[in-house]
């Protein structure tokens, strides 16, 4: 069988492969997306040699290679769309306003900042551009952590490579290519004064212990990945999100996010163009002292 030829993936497939996709993950896949399961897999099933997803599905949930397999099926299924400077108002609103605030509280001059769902480095090194650039020769004086953690290796391996195609450049204002990368021709290449100012990380969202053991951040962005979600799932990595964000700590979500109706402790901050949240007892707090 030719590896190129797409396999029919029928609808009790569908429904095993997505609940088996879901419970590992929290990815849900409508029955509208069934046909990116079949166009993205079939491939795999060809370089596999099987004949059908029934066989495939086995394979991933009981065979010997099982971790290596949702690994791998994670790097083809997942969409990684992403870029430089992506959404500049939400990043105008972190650099100006959110960011001056927690640096004035943050008197022992630490900061960590996780970006997660990352997928291959943009918005880690955006967040690191926009540190750079706004501590100058004062970013000594700081310990900055920048953690990108997502769970496709394939986009993480682009991270560690930095090597971006000018399609990653799309909303890059030129005084930023022209200070931090360097033209490659085809593709730039992302200095090492930014490369080495973030570390990156697989992790599953769902990975409540993982999240645990990087201890406690002071500002976390999560955007564009929670629309993969379904609401159960939203609420647990937002709870998650919650134990792990300092007190004073924001989050920032997509801007086509919407977590009002959910339970988990945040209160959005009245910056339309922010998407950032804070926790409720924090805001309440600093309501209680402003009265
Ligand atoms: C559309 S990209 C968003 C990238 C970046 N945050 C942005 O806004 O430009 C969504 C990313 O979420 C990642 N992802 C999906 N499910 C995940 C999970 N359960 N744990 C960690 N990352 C996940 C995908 O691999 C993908 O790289």
């Amino acid at each position: 069988m030719s590896i190129a030829q797409k396999i029919h993936l029928s609808e009790p497939q569908f429904n095993r492969l997505s609940k088996v996709i879901y419970d590992r993950s929290g990815i849900h896949f409508p029955e509208a997306k069934k046909y990116i399961l079949e166009s993205r897999l079939s491939h795999r099933l060809g370089e596999l040699e099987m004949e059908d997803f029934d066989q495939y599905i086995n394979y991933l949930t009981m065979g010997p290679y099982q971790m290596d397999e949702f690994q791998e099926m994670f790097n083809r299924i997942t969409i990684n769309e992403t870029s430089f400077f992506r959404n500049d108002a939400q990043l105008g609103v972190f650099e100006r306003r959110i960011l001056p605030e927690i640096m004035e509280r943050r008197t022992n001059k630490r900061l960590r900042i996780w970006s997660a769902a990352c997928s291959s480095g943009e918005e880690p090194f955006t967040i690191a551009m926009l540190l750079h650039r706004t501590l100058g020769v004062r970013l000594p004086d700081w310990h900055i952590e920048i953690l990108g953690t997502d769970i496709s290796e394939k986009a993480l391996n682009v991270a560690h490579d930095g090597l971006y195609s000018q399609y990653a450049m799309r909303q890059t204002p030129q005084l930023i290519k022209d200070r931090y990368f360097k033209d490659e021709g085809r593709n730039f290449r992302l200095s090492d004064e930014i490369r080495t100012m973030v570390s990156f990380e697989r992790h599953n969202l769902k990975d409540r212990l993982a999240a645990k053991r990087h201890g406690t951040w002071d500002i976390i962005f999560c955007r564009n990945v929670l629309i993969y979600f379904d609401d159960p799932m939203k609420e647990g990595v937002l709870k998650m999100f919650h134990d792990q964000l300092a007190e004073d700590g924001t989050l920032f979500i997509g801007h086509s996010e919407r977590i009002k109706d959910l339970n988990h402790g945040f209160e959005a901050l009245p910056i339309p163009e922010g998407f950032c949240h804070q926790k409720q007892d924090y805001i309440a707090s600093q309501q209680g002292a402003a009265a």
